[in-house]
């Protein structure tokens, strides 16, 4: 594949040059393949077609200006696909292939990578699926481990330019004691409808509240939700969220600016009260929020067209580290040799 304009990708598939894939059999993981096809020959009862034993991740590799790529903290990806497959009984990646993989496949598509000007990074999207047959609920026997790789663009149209999100109390994404703490395709097949509603009506996500009260601020589409209030960092604590690595770091450079992080229930009403709102995520980065729309009482929050002075800081902050333009004091980075 040859991409010329890099400066206009959005966010959508495109087939790389190559792919890796692994295979679970008789217990365990055998060696990993390179393909350059993008299709996948499975049972036609494989677990994953049936009964969603499915699981992804999504990180990136940004080409830096001194032109090295690095990989943003694929340790810790690793260890949440390790709870997703818990979540949903597949068989484990271990930490060390799943390393070794998308170092591998970002090697092998190394000409994909965005140069360091254009905006663009390169999606890496490993995934892991129930590959044997089965028709009784129960987990597949086989497993397939495969790590695909695409340049992309900004996920919300608007990129770092402020977007709005709304409140729909009709739908959940995730139940307080379900999946929505892990990385599972169920949870995405189940935000699609009121995501799709939100889009119609002209806003970039759906702002999810608590299933269970409707009462707390939850997942923000397809990213997590935080606030700046004075001084404080707040995000909100729930069971039915994805800890989300962009959020977990944003929340450690948060405190290193002298700020107070708040991991905590957020009311609804609390919207009132912010300085700054955004949504961060891989896909997402930091997207600065200009106004959340609650339908069901046509009310509206309004934070300003601009984004916030404490939004700008960190990005600039986590994009530093990510671009290896700051130090990288906590090694999140890995270089792709
Ligand atoms: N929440 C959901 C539902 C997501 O799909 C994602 C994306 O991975 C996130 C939050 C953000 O997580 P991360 O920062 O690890 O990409
Ligand atoms: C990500 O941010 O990596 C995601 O997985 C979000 C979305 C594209 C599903």
């Amino acid at each position: 594949m040859e991409i010329t304009d890099w400066k206009n990708l959005g966010f959508g598939y495109l087939k790389a040059d190559y792919n890796v894939r692994t295979w679970h059999r008789n217990g365990q993981w055998g060696p990993l393949e390179v393909s350059d096809s993008e299709h996948i020959t499975l049972p036609i009862a494989a677990t994953s077609f049936h009964y969603g034993q499915e699981a992804f991740e999504g990180l990136k590799a940004f080409r830096g200006q001194d032109g090295k790529i690095r990989v943003f903290r694929m340790d810790e990806n690793a260890k949440r696909m390790q709870r997703s497959a818990q979540g949903v009984m597949m068989a484990e990646v271990p930490t060390s292939l799943f390393t070794e993989a998308i170092k591998k496949v970002v090697k092998l598509n190394e000409s994909l990578v965005p140069p360091f000007d254009s905006g663009a990074s390169l999606y890496i999207r490993p995934m892991l699926i129930g590959a044997g047959a089965q028709i009784g609920v129960k987990p597949a026997d086989e497993y397939l481990f495969a790590v695909i790789v695409m340049p992309v663009g900004p996920y919300f149209k608007e990129g770092f330019k402020p977007t709005d999100l709304v409140i729909y109390r009709e739908y959940d994404r995730a139940a307080p004691l379900g999946t929505g703490k892990i990385k599972v395709g169920g949870n995405y097949a189940a935000s699609m409808v009121a995501g799709q509603r939100a889009h119609q009506n002209g806003f970039s996500a759906v702002l999810y509240l608590d299933a269970r009260e409707k009462k707390y601020i939850d997942e923000c589409g397809p990213a997590n939700f935080f606030a700046i209030k004075g001084n404080s960092y707040v995000t909100p604590k729930s069971e039915s969220i994805l800890p989300s690595i962009t959020n977990m770091s944003l929340r450690q450079l948060a405190s290193d600016m002298g700020m107070k992080v708040e991991d905590r229930q957020i009311p609804v009403e609390e919207l009132a009260d912010f300085d700054e709102v955004g949504a961060c995520g891989t896909a997402a980065v930091i997207s600065p929020i200009k106004r959340i729309y609650d339908a069901d009482n046509d009310l509206e929050y309004n934070y300003g067209t601009e984004p916030g002075k404490v939004c700008v800081a960190l990005y600039e902050k986590l994009r530093g580290i990510q671009y290896g333009l700051e130090p990288d004091p906590y090694g999140w980075t890995t270089i792709i040799e």
